[in-house]
């Protein structure tokens, strides 16, 4: 992966990068038409396709694809931190508080264009949204390499009563 050798260089060595460290790496990739569709993949087993195209201890690389009105689940990357850039269409993200029931209870959400940077902190949760009729295609960095992620029902729907 040749369009990788300056990202993964950037990365090498570094056992807890910051989230500027991982963007400056993400900075160093020429995204061309050919890498995103050599790298992508369709929804198998979850709404979306995800492609882990790079991975050790300290870092996971994925390439997602939310299809046209798709969106991921409610979810958190553990104790990883994250990075993103948009490359087609643009994406909601939608981020959340856990309440006393560890319920997610929507705090903000946030148009993210293609060429934007979107970011994680430790045990943020959110969702992403492709709201458009064109696919959208984002790529990804987490480090360490993501373990303990969870997945988080709708509050609206967790708390239905009659
Ligand atoms: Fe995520």
């Amino acid at each position: 992966m040749k369009e990788l050798e300056d990202f993964m260089r950037a990365l090498n060595g570094i056992e807890n990068p910051t989230i500027q460290e991982l963007k400056s790496a993400i900075e160093t990739i020429d995204f061309t038409d050919d890498f995103i569709s050599t790298h992508l993949t369709e929804p198998n087993e979850l709404p979306y396709g995800r492609n882990i195209i790079w991975v050790t201890d300290h870092i996971q690389a994925a390439i997602i694809h939310l299809p046209a009105y798709t969106e991921t689940f409610i979810h958190d990357h553990g104790d990883s931190v994250g990075c993103a850039l948009v490359l087609e269409g643009n994406l909601m993200n939608t981020i959340y508080r856990l309440d006393d029931q560890h319920l997610p209870r929507e705090v903000s959400r946030c148009l993210v264009n293609r060429n934007d940077f979107f970011y994680a902190t430790k045990y943020q949760v959110h969702k992403m949204s492709n709201l458009n009729l064109e696919r959208a295609i984002s790529f990804h960095v987490y480090s360490p390499s993501i373990h303990g992620a969870r997945t988080y029902k709708p509050a609206s729907k967790a708390v239905l009563t009659t």
